[in-house]
């Protein structure tokens, strides 16, 4: 399907029919869809994002909450071009971008699913990253819902705050996990970790740092 023609059903069947709203700026936004052709991906801390089937190739990421990220997310992608471990940006109105679609699930759900996280997803992440600093960015944000995988490939979905300055400790702490915990321990027995529980660590963990930020630790 023409990109034109994309675009004219994000414009008169999706937008009219999602409704995005923000409880707290420590919850991920919540997202009505009441549109039948358009499916709901996935949703973030600005953003619902949606599948239609008449193209499975790409995504729409509609922004419901900071429309300054949305510019800044286009600079970023304009500066990643293509690389294997991102996404790709198609098209772009002042509330949404027209991305590739990843087909895969990110690591928080691999870790509520029991779905093993093989190290090759962690090694692109790292090449992905490595190669956005050095086309000049500062890869931010980088955690369990921006990253998915996809046949045992690891691809960053999320790149909203690469513009940002800074350390961001996040996707290093994930790592850590990863091989101090996950890799020996939790990989073997594929264990399903219920849903509160992941989140309940990404609450602590949320609350945890910004404890240490403000006591001057972090
Ligand atoms: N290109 C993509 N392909 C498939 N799923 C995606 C893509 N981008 C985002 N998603 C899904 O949508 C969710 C929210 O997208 P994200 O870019 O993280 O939004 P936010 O900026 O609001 O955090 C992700 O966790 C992922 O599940
Ligand atoms: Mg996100």
């Amino acid at each position: 399907m023409q990109i034109g023609k994309y675009i004219s059903l994000i414009e008169t069947e999706l937008l009219p029919q999602i409704f995005l709203t923000t409880p707290s700026p420590f919850d991920p936004i919540i997202v009505e869809n009441r549109s039948s052709s358009w499916k709901t991906v996935g949703s973030g801390n600005y953003a619902g994002v949606f599948s239609n089937d008449l193209n499975p190739l790409l995504v729409v990421k509609v922004y419901g909450r900071d429309p300054d990220e949305l510019k800044k997310e286009i600079e970023v992608y304009k500066k990643l071009g293509d690389h294997k471990a991102y996404s790709h940006l198609y098209a772009y109105s002042d509330s949404y971008l027209v991305l590739k679609k990843i087909d895969g699930i990110t690591l928080f759900d691999a870790l509520v699913k029991g779905v093993p996280i093989p190290e090759s997803v962690i090694e692109d992440i790292d090449n992905g990253l490595e190669y956005a600093r050095s086309v000049g960015l500062n890869p931010f944000d980088v955690h369990g819902k921006n990253v998915v995988m996809s046949n045992g490939r690891g691809y960053i979905v999320d790149v909203s705050d690469f513009y940002k300055q800074g350390y961001c400790s996040k996707w290093d702490d994930l790592k850590k996990a990863y091989y101090k915990i996950y890799r020996p321990f939790l990989k073997k027995y594929h264990p399903s970790i219920p849903f509160y529980v992941v989140d309940g660590i990404r609450k602590g963990y949320r609350l945890y740092r910004k404890f240490f930020r403000k006591a001057g630790k972090m």
